[in-house]
């Protein structure tokens, strides 16, 4: 595969922790598909950073590979983009360590990812939980990125990233590239389908909320009829509004109208047959992913050899930035 060196680099990886939401889909896995068009793209399965909550190790190593599947079922082609698997370069690790060295124990007691973690992980609060944003600057940082296409709720580890990069260029002389956020024009944040106002999420309890991208068409209907709205029958976007908002945003994002599109499109519909419309709509785009997943996870041995050589071409590009870091560092 040829990567072209004109081109700016985007990375962005994503955690082997279950089979992708509807969220994940329309919030980021859909853009890497369009950024590998204009940018040198490097997509990874962030396997090291599921260690920080306990996993079971089968089920791991089915997930990682599955998630590989539906990566190039939503799109992304290895012809364009690198795709692989983080433990399958060292590189990431080895780095991590150093940047934890230039890393203050204040500024990760501060994120809050880590507050919430903690909170729900009481029993298991490990060093790793507490470094993680660190291993993530370690995977950015590393390949000179130049764009990382992140949600909301990474942001703050984008910018301890910088931070990180930044103190460490003004010791020893410019050696990492200060990555930016990839804001999609899109939004990111696709919401539950039972409570509208907290995002949809791969654990959500209640099973209405959440719509991963291998639901089965009538589920992915009926979920929809079901979606929680306000009780006025107009269809508009407003803040006041939270779930029919919602559900324009899902219903824009897919038909690539604008929201006052769909509204006007809608405008003489009431609640019930819009929900029909976006279910259909979801379950339509939907369908030829799941195809292609089921076809793709079959061979599990394909599955790895692409990663293989997506890990060696990363790792070829990851030992550069390493020996730069530890030459100045004095690090034989
Ligand atoms: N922390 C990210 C998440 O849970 C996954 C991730 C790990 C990542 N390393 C990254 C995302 C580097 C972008 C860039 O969503």
């Amino acid at each position: 595969m040829m990567i072209s060196d004109k081109k700016k680099t985007i990375m962005s990886g994503i955690q082997p922790t279950g089979v992708f939401s509807l969220g994940n889909y329309i919030g980021a896995i859909k853009n890497w598909k369009k950024l590998q068009e204009d940018y040198k793209c490097l997509y990874f399965i962030a396997n090291l950073h599921s260690l920080t909550v306990r996993m079971d190790p089968e089920k791991l190593k089915k997930l990682t590979l599955d998630c590989v599947a539906m990566l190039l079922a939503c799109g992304v082609d290895v012809e364009k983009s690198l795709v692989f698997i983080q433990s399958q370069v060292p590189e990431h690790s080895q780095l991590s360590w150093v940047l934890q060295c230039y890393t203050q124990f204040g500024e990760l007691s501060r994120m809050t990812q880590f507050k919430d973690k903690s909170l729900k992980n009481s029993d298991n609060i490990n060093a790793g939980l507490f470094g993680y944003p660190v291993l993530m600057a370690a995977d950015i940082l590393i390949y000179q990125s130049d764009f990382v296409p992140i949600g909301a709720d990474q942001k703050q580890h984008l910018e301890i990233t910088r931070d990180i990069a930044n103190r460490f260029n003004n010791l020893y002389g410019q050696t990492f590239k200060l990555p930016q956020p990839y804001v999609s024009e899109l939004g990111d944040r696709v919401m539950s389908l039972a409570d509208p106002t907290s995002k949809m999420s791969k654990s959500d309890k209640n099973k209405n909320g959440f719509i991963s991208i291998l639901d089965p068409p009538d589920d992915i209907i009926n979920k929809f009829k079901k979606a929680v709205t306000d009780s006025e029958a107009r269809i508009y976007y407003s803040p006041d509004k939270p779930g029919i908002s919602n559900l324009l945003a899902i219903y824009s994002a897919l038909s690539d109208l604008g929201v006052e599109e769909v509204e006007r499109k809608f405008e003489s519909k009431g609640y019930g047959d819009f929900k029909v419309a976006v279910g259909e709509l979801v379950a339509k785009t939907l369908a030829p992913i799941q195809d292609q997943y089921y076809h793709l996870v079959k061979d599990r041995g394909e599955l790895a050899r692409i990663c293989e050589k997506g890990a060696e071409v990363a790792s070829e590009m990851a030992r550069k930035t390493l020996r730069s870091v530890y030459e100045k560092l004095g690090i034989l």
